[in-house]
């Protein structure tokens, strides 16, 4: 599928069809391409959840303003973000930069000490609000990617947060739930896979100068 059709033929999915299963071999597809995704600093301060479990999903659904896509959909996944971002885990991502580049520590050691500082200094809420945003890409990046493969999927920030990372025991992990994506086949009967696109004109959203 070219990448404009693909686009066009993906929509936000209101019904899916809860008898099929997304094969194994695309899911990994979406996991490799979750931890591909950009990140500001290269840290990734994300974690992906995929939830593959009727029961669960059924117990999630009232938490997710009883958006049925939820249960009906073959996976469900969870964008997290880590809630401690500070000079150890800054550490630990210019560890790895260090092991799997062979760069120097003298050449990584000044922008080391610049980012353990600043996340160190910085308010926690910015921190978080910070890591939040790299989950926005993270699901940007794979609604294409799920178009591409011919998934339907339906971005969500319609659910409690607090009940989510209670429900699938977030605390444990250090991480909180930020943003749902449900992902699947449309249903036949899906009346919102034929509606047309509603886009403002390209013309009032794109400025060449
Ligand atoms: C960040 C974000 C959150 C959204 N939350 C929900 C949601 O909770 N439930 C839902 O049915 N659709 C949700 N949507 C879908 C949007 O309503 C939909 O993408 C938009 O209307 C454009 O339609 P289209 O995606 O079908 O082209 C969300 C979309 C985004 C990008």
């Amino acid at each position: 599928m070219d990448i404009i059709a693909g686009l066009q033929w993906r929509y936000a999915t209101k019904k899916f069809d809860d008898s099929k299963r997304i094969p194994q071999e695309k899911i990994e597809i979406i996991t490799q391409a979750f931890n591909l995704t950009a990140t500001s600093y290269g840290l990734q301060p994300v974690r992906m959840l995929v939830i593959n479990n009727k029961k669960l999903q059924r117990e999630l659904v009232p938490h997710a303003m009883g958006q049925r896509q939820v249960v009906d959909a073959s996976h469900v996944l969870v964008f997290c973000i880590e809630k401690d971002v500070k000079s150890p885990y800054i550490h630990d991502y210019f560890d790895k930069v260090r092991d799997i580049r062979a760069t120097p520590e003298e050449t990584l050691a000044p922008f080391r000490q610049m980012l353990a500082e600043k996340f160190d200094a910085q308010h926690k809420s910015e921190t978080l609000n910070w890591a939040r945003n790299q989950a926005y890409l993270a699901m940007g990046n794979l609604m294409t990617v799920c178009a591409l493969e011919g998934i339907d999927a339906c971005p969500m920030e319609g659910f409690e947060p607090q009940k989510f990372d209670e429900v699938l025991e977030l605390a444990d992990l250090n991480i909180a739930s930020v943003l749902l994506m449900p992902i699947g086949y449309r249903a036949e009967d899906d009346m919102f896979a034929g509606f047309e696109k509603v886009r403002r004109p390209e013309k009032d959203t794109v400025i060449y100068r």
